[in-house]
């Protein structure tokens, strides 16, 4: 039987199926929500910053706190957001085992190496011509695969955090702490250029992306 090779460029594999569709949004809405968090955390509540608000109010009804005790109520406050944040974390695991099994055990639609594998197929067998549209494809993936890697540091280092009081954990505690914060502007990063690059697309050149990826589409569809 003969074999059809695909076209070197093609919009490469668009049938976004429901597990992957409802994997991205849960995702995406997720890191939305931890990055709220950290907004509240750091910039909106930054309890830390009100410790001379509490001491000034208090001191109308002749009540005076110390540092110490304006900071206990500071603590109170940002332990708060920081027990959202677990909950938004644990639940950012569990998506994170989900993709790692559908990596695993899905079908190779749903499996990222063999997407990734695909358009690097295609941008080798691409004509001259096509390369330039081959590489902005594959360029897409590969801060995907970026983007995996920040998540997998972000759900490393969280445990770690998490698991604070174990002791072999001790060790590492500030180490997981920083690449955590670092790795919070890697992913702000990717987001912005994400979604710059989707909306792009969509309105340039792959109309329907968006909505492909909200409701799925069966067919396949060849590059304009
Ligand atoms: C992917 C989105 C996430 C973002 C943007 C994010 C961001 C941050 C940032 C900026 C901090 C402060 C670090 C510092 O003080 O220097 C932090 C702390 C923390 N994060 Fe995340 N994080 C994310 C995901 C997670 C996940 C998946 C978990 C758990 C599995 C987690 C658990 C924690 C814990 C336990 C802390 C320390 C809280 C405390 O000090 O009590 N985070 N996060």
């Amino acid at each position: 039987m003969p074999e059809t090779i695909a076209p070197a460029v093609e919009v490469p594999i668009k049938d976004y199926r429901a597990p992957l569709r409802f994997w991205h949004w849960g995702n995406a809405t997720l890191i939305t929500l931890q990055l709220i968090t950290i907004l509240f955390q750091k910039v909106i509540v930054n309890s830390k910053s009100a410790v001379p608000e509490f001491q000034q109010a208090l001191s109308k009804d002749n009540v005076t706190i110390t540092q110490q005790q304006g900071r206990a109520f500071a603590h109170i406050i940002s332990e708060r957001i920081w027990d959202w944040h677990k909950y938004f974390g644990w639940a950012i695991v569990g998506f994170f085992v989900l993709r790692v099994i559908l990596q695993l055990m899905g079908p190779s639609e749903l499996r990222f190496t063999s997407r990734l594998m695909e358009i690097m197929r295609r941008y080798r067998l691409a004509p001259p011509a096509d390369k330039g549209k081959a590489g902005k494809i594959l360029f897409a993936k590969t801060t995907y695969a970026l983007f995996y890697l920040f998540l997998t540091i972000m759900v490393v280092t969280g445990l770690i955090l998490i698991y604070e009081d174990v002791s072999w954990l001790k060790g590492i505690h500030h180490l997981a702490e920083e690449t955590h914060n670092v790795t919070m502007y890697l992913i702000i990063g990717f987001i912005l250029i994400h979604v710059f690059g989707v909306v792009w697309a969509e309105i340039s050149e792959d109309h329907g992306l968006i909505s492909r990826m909200v409701g799925g589409d069966k067919v396949p569809k060849q590059a304009a």
